[in-house]
């Protein structure tokens, strides 16, 4: 698998600071520096109101991708205005948001995630979906969403992600978007 995330080199080296403040504990695991520094580089362009990017974390279950994700968001989500929005912002679990989707609910509320100053969705491909319907709504979802800030975390390995939805996939993996692949072990069985 071809390495995802901008060469160490072009990227500013983690800060100590960052760290503590994203919760994050790395024990030193590259993989885990490599999340950090990539979170702090979505969190920096940010920010300096740099140009909407997304991030989107893979990998392995328990390796901090939700939790650092989660702090972004909360980050994001206080400096943004959500004054022309009508629902209440909050973080879509997208296995279950599909539910409410198949179930003919939600429609309004979907069209507005759209449109959303900053947007997370969490875990996207763990739904079951025989029918292609998930991927579709994904599609139309993030296909939206381009140029605006976006968080993602997904369970999927990149090439499942991509074998998924292949043109969704190119976009998550096209600068400025940022793309990490964690690869490494459960936080619990540390
Ligand atoms: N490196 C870490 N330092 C501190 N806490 C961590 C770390 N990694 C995980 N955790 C904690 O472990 C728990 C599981 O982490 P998290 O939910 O982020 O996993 P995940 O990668 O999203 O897994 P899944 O793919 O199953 O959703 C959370 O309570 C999280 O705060
Ligand atoms: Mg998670």
């Amino acid at each position: 698998m071809k390495e995802l995330s901008t060469p160490a080199s072009s990227v500013l080296p983690l800060s100590q600071k960052f760290c503590d403040w994203l919760k994050l504990r790395t024990f030193n695991d590259p993989q885990l520096v490599k999340l950090a520094t990539q979170c702090q580089r979505w969190a920096n362009a940010f920010k300096n109101s740099e140009a909407p990017r997304w991030l989107t974390i893979m990998g392995n279950s328990g390796t901090g991708k939700t939790h650092c994700a989660r702090r972004l968001w909360n980050y994001a989500k206080e400096r943004s205005n959500w004054s022309k929005m009508d629902f209440m912002p909050k973080v879509i679990y997208w296995p279950d948001f599909v539910q409410e989707l198949r179930s003919g609910h939600a429609y309004e509320f979907r069209n507005e995630l759209k449109r959303w100053p900053v947007l997370f969705l969490d875990d996207i491909g763990a739904e079951r979906d025989p029918s292609g319907f998930a991927s579709e709504e994904m599609h139309t979802l993030l296909g939206c969403r381009m140029n605006r800030w976006t968080l993602i975390t997904s369970n999927k390995s990149p090439d499942a992600l991509a074998a998924i939805d292949q043109r969704i996939f190119s976009r998550i993996i096209r600068g400025p978007n940022i793309a990490v692949n964690v690869n490494t072990q459960d936080y619990s069985a540390r």
